[in-house]
């Protein structure tokens, strides 16, 4: 099951889970695109492939996805939507704000909450939480977004702690800056001075390989090793503001 799944690295991971031989149930808020995703990966890889439209905030699709788990044997719950607010706090409304906390923790909490248990039965089951590099730092012009990544980061790493002797795997996945539809409609462009841009299949076969391994990876190893260095080379303060300035150029000149 990949809750956002019909675009960017959820598609990604959606298709390496059906080139594994799995069925799907894939999520997403447009239909048309889901819809043409899983006809292709059904066709392409003789799964099934089952649907729910629906956006994540609302409590009828988490609803949705969990009959749907409540009928099948979900094996591997990814955790992938995400909403970005991006700007200076003050300026992105409250709406948005709200948004971003219930698609990128409630919804997760909540689908885990509802599908743990019966992986805990079964002795058997995985779990991806899609986090950020973002979530590893105070971020500024994505405060709420990052936060909201500290948030996934932290609850996949204690219930990796917690579930594994039950048989289930958690992993946190922080990526960094990758090609999705998402990232290029945010403007995303490469920076000066930043790790390469990731593909979002090199995410989620890094994530999918790591699974059972660890409680949390960074994607690539551009990234790895830039945050290890930022991480125990600059203090806290530096690190934030060096990441805070890169993003306030991006900004001004996008603006
Ligand atoms: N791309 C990056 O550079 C990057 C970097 C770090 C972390 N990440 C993380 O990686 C994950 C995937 O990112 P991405 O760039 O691949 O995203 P994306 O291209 O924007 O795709 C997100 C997926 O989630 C669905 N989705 C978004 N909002 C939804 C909502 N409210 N309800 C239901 N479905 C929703 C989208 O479908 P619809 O549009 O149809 O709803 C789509 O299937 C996110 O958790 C993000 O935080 C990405």
């Amino acid at each position: 099951m990949v809750a956002g799944g019909s675009e960017g690295i959820g598609l990604a991971f959606a298709r390496r889970l059906a080139m594994a031989g799995h069925d799907l149930v894939l999520s997403a808020e447009k239909a048309q695109p889901l819809e043409s995703v899983a006809r292709e990966l059904a066709r392409e890889f003789a799964v099934t492939v089952e649907t729910v439209v629906g956006d994540l905030s609302d409590e009828r699709s988490l609803e949705a996805l969990c009959a749907i788990a409540d009928e099948r044997e979900v094996g591997v719950l990814v955790c992938n939507a995400a909403v970005v607010p991006f700007g200076e706090f003050l300026k992105v409304g409250r709406d948005e704000k709200m948004k971003a906390l219930a698609v990128n923790c409630r919804a997760p909490l909540w689908l885990i909450d509802a599908m743990a248990p019966r992986m805990v039965a079964r002795k058997k089951g995985a779990i991806v939480l899609m986090s950020s590099l973002a979530g590893r730092q105070g971020s500024a012009l994505f405060s709420t977004y990052a936060a909201t990544k500290a948030f996934d980061l932290v609850l996949a790493e204690s219930l990796w702690d917690e579930l594994r002797d039950h048989g289930v795997d958690v992993l946190g996945v922080c990526a960094g800056a990758t090609r999705t539809p998402g990232w290029l409609r945010a403007g995303g462009a490469p920076m000066r001075f930043a790790p390469p841009v990731m593909e979002p299949d090199d995410v989620a076969r890094e994530a999918l390989s790591a699974l059972g391994r660890r409680p949390s990876i960074i994607a690539g190893v551009w990234n790895k090793l830039a945050y290890a260095a930022m991480e125990r080379l600059l203090p806290r303060r530096v690190a934030i503001e060096t990441l805070g300035n890169s993003t306030r150029s991006v900004f001004r000149t996008r603006a």
